[in-house]
């Protein structure tokens, strides 16, 4: 069977065939069939705008996999760090670039003393850790005169490890400055995760990070540092494609993440559970999503018409946290509206199963995070994610700067009319 399509404008009769690869076929067919002609696709539902090797996602069959590695081997028996070379590298590390790697991230997770003094101070007394990270994101990027050289690919290796490394360390920050509390400095000694958690807690001298906690937090990281073109990496995408530096394109990819629609769902999902309060009144909750009155947050995906494989993940981690810190009380809320929704036909036939945010806010609960906070630690991952996507996008000689067009439904020309003819 020809691997091809065929498209025809009645208007002329002309026709054009073009191949099909990898399930997508190249839009410019439409073009060359009338050239003033563009495809109307409101929320990209139907666009691939990139080649990637980055991420594949099956949303069909639940698979993710990074760089053809699937995510519950990685999630078993990777770290972060180890994730993040793989990410932008395209390859696992040997252990000699494994231990250089992780020697350099290390070694920038320190941030200018004016961000913390000036910058960070700054803020209103209870200002949104998320709000803040985003900004601080921005404003560390002025520390950097050579972030602007993004056609340097040393320059930009470069400022991926510094970004790497600082997210926990300002994100350890937008914490600790809601609550008043003083600044750690981070403890090159330590793990990335262990250093975060040591960072977000540490009061006086001393604080003993937990094995299972802390490998927990890097499982966390593992499984949301990438997820291929969802809208804080098409956010980085567009931003960077005019070449800003990456400091301000991490800084748009991390304002569309802050959304309660992407990664702000954790968050509410607590609020959600809370609000429902106890198991009885599950049923009630549910009969109301069903009748339009909200959303089941932490349900339901763009890609996944099955069980996110991340929140299969997520689930195991919760019973492995809750070990160490005690149950939540959240949780039996949680599994009872799982099972209900998972057998009512408004979320079977919607293809409608948990995603990543679901079971991710209980276990960041369980830690200790407030749910301000949950956001934050998306994007600290995510960030290795975006700069994967930044350092492709730089190289591909097909991309060019983001300039989607626009479907015209507004006024046909009319002449300016006085003010006092209004
Ligand atoms: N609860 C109840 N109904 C839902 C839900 C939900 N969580 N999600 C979708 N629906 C319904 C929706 O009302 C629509 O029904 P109908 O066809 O009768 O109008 C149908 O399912 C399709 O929904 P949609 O809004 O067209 O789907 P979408 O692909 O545009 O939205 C989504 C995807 C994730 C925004 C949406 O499922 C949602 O709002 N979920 C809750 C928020 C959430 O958990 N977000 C985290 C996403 S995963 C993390 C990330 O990638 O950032």
């Amino acid at each position: 069977m020809a691997e091809t399509i065929t498209i025809t404008d009645d208007r002329t009769g002309k026709s054009v065939t073009v191949p099909i690869q990898g399930n997508t076929f190249p839009s410019s067919a439409i073009r060359e069939l009338d050239p003033s002609l563009f495809m109307y696709d409101p929320a990209f539902l139907s666009t691939a705008s990139c080649k990637s090797t980055i991420t594949d996602l099956d949303g069909a069959n639940g698979i993710l996999r990074y760089r053809g590695y699937p995510i519950e081997q990685l999630a078993e028996k990777s770290t972060f760090l180890e994730v993040a070379y793989l990410l932008l590298n395209g390859e696992l590390p040997t252990a000699a670039e494994l231990d250089a790697w992780v020697d350099v991230v290390t070694h920038h997770t320190f941030i200018h003393e004016n961000m913390r003094d000036r910058f960070v101070d700054g803020f209103h007394y209870n200002a949104h850790p998320m709000g803040l990270f985003v900004s601080a994101m921005g404003a560390l990027g002025t520390f950097y005169r050579d972030a602007k050289d993004v056609d340097d690919p040393e320059s930009r290796a470069r400022q991926s490890v510094r970004l790497i490394a600082k997210t926990p360390t300002i994100a350890a920050m937008s914490y600790r400055f809601s609550q008043g509390l003083p600044f750690n400095y981070p403890d090159n000694e330590l793990s990335y995760p262990a250093n975060f958690l040591d960072m977000m807690w540490r009061v006086g001298r001393h604080y003993e990070v937990d094995p299972i906690l802390e490998r927990a937090m890097d499982v966390l990281f593992i499984l949301h540092a990438d997820h291929e073109q969802n809208c804080g990496t098409t956010a980085m995408r567009v931003v960077s494609s005019s070449h800003a530096d990456p400091f301000s394109s991490v800084a748009a990819g991390a304002a569309a993440l802050y959304g309660p629609l992407h990664g702000g769902a954790n968050e509410a999902v607590i609020r959600m559970l809370k609000q429902i309060g106890s198991i009885e009144n599950v049923p009630a909750f549910i009969d109301d999503v069903k009748a339009g009155k909200g959303r089941l947050m932490g349900f339901g995906h763009r890609v996944y018409k099955n069980y996110d494989p991340r929140a299969t993940l997520l689930k195991d981690i919760a019973y492995k946290v809750f070990d160490v810190t005690g149950k939540s009380p959240l949780l039996d809320i949680a599994l009872a509206l799982e099972d209900i929704a998972l057998k009512d036909s408004y979320f079977v036939d919607r293809k409608l199963y948990p995603n990543v945010d679901f079971y991710s806010g209980l276990i960041y609960q369980a830690l200790g995070f407030p749910p301000e906070m949950f956001t934050v630690l998306f994007a600290i991952p995510r960030t290795a994610g975006w700069l994967a996507h930044w350092q492709e996008m730089m190289v591909d000689k097909e991309q060019k700067i983001a300039r989607p067009r626009q479907w015209y439904v507004g006024h046909p020309e009319r002449p300016y009319v006085e003010i006092d003819k209004r």
